[in-house]
């Protein structure tokens, strides 16, 4: 029995259940959201469909109390209302500490022992909050951190390679926010080199990872919210989680060397976080990293 909760099913949390629900991760599916009305429409809406899928999902509406047996819960809960066109999602911290505060201490007193996969902004902050509060071990809880931003670096490379984006490898470090930065030593496409693709290619990098920074935004824009890249990015990572892959994906995890949650690659498997390495960054991309754990715990402070 595979149990996936989701808690926020908001913009978000809506298109991850319905991720969840077509591809058929889950044998139960625990929705849990603070407005009831809503709650109940989304999970009648899902049963509406059950008929149509092509393979059994039991879609619930519940409280975080009934996650405790949950392999996997998903935390999309937030204040999406308070971000600005072009701002920074910190603009949310302060409202979304007491919701995870408030859900950490339940899924605790639920007993929940799975993995916390969180989207919840700032994410890196959230996912931190959330692993104090529960309790639960470091590799038990990660965010999406930069997981989105390094697809939006695939998309924006492939776009000016005019290929797949699945085609390019690399990493966005960093924040899921403003101080991420493209590590370009770690980008390959076409069996070339960054530097060398921007040669060959007359590419321009800044602008490429300009692109991808700021992506997030630029989606907002025309919509108010973003929901389809994230909720792929939320499900597959919990596709990982669940079929034990020990994959290399780019996700918010505990970082000792800066003492808090920061996007770095990571092995993900069935207990989360399965494997850490380092990668052979420049001395620039190493100040780089620096920096923007630094950028995270200043924008705490000031924010909250
Ligand atoms: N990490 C990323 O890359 C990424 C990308 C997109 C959105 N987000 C974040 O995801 C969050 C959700 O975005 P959205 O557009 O769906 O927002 P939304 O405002 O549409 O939905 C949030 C939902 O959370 C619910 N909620 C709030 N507090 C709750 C609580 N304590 N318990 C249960 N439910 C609660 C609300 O009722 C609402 O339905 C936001 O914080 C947003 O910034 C993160």
């Amino acid at each position: 029995m595979r149990k996936i909760g989701v808690v926020g099913i908001g913009h978000v949390g809506a298109t991850v259940a319905h991720l969840i629900v077509s591809q058929g991760l889950a044998d139960t599916l625990v929705l849990v959201d603070k407005n009831p009305d809503k709650l109940a429409s989304e999970v009648l809406d899902f049963r509406d469909a059950a008929s149509l899928l092509p393979q059994h999902v039991t879609v619930t509406a519940g409280t975080t109390a009934d996650l405790g047996d949950a392999d996997v819960v998903i935390s999309a809960l937030g204040h999406i209302d308070l971000i600005q066109p072009g701002g920074d999602r910190f603009t949310e911290l302060r409202a979304n500490t007491p919701e995870v505060q408030q859900v950490g201490t339940d899924l605790k007193h639920a007993g929940f022992q799975g993995v916390l996969i969180v989207i919840s902004n700032p994410v890196d902050v959230m996912t931190g909050l959330y692993q104090q509060v529960t309790g639960l071990p470091t590799q038990q809880v990660f965010g999406t951190g930069t997981y989105l931003d390094t697809a939006r670096l695939k998309r924006a490379l492939g776009d000016a390679l005019n290929i797949d984006p699945r085609s390019v490898s690399g990493y966005m470090l960093g924040e899921h926010g403003a101080s991420q930065f493209a590590a370009w030593s770690t980008v390959r496409a076409l069996g070339q080199t960054a530097t060398e693709l921007a040669a060959t290619y007359q590419l321009d990098l800044n602008q490429i990872a300009a692109d991808a920074r700021d992506g997030g935004f630029t989606v907002f824009a025309g919509k108010k919210y973003t929901n389809f890249a994230i909720a792929h990015a939320a499900v597959a990572l919990a596709q990982l989680v669940l079929s034990d892959a020990r994959q290399e994906a780019i996700v918010s995890h505990y970082d000792h060397q800066f003492n808090s949650y920061i996007s770095t690659p990571a092995i993900i498997g069935r207990g989360g976080i399965v494997g850490d390495f380092s990668l052979a960054l420049t001395a620039a991309e190493q100040a780089s990293l620096k920096q923007s754990a630094a950028a995270i715990a200043e924008k705490t402070a000031a924010y909250l």
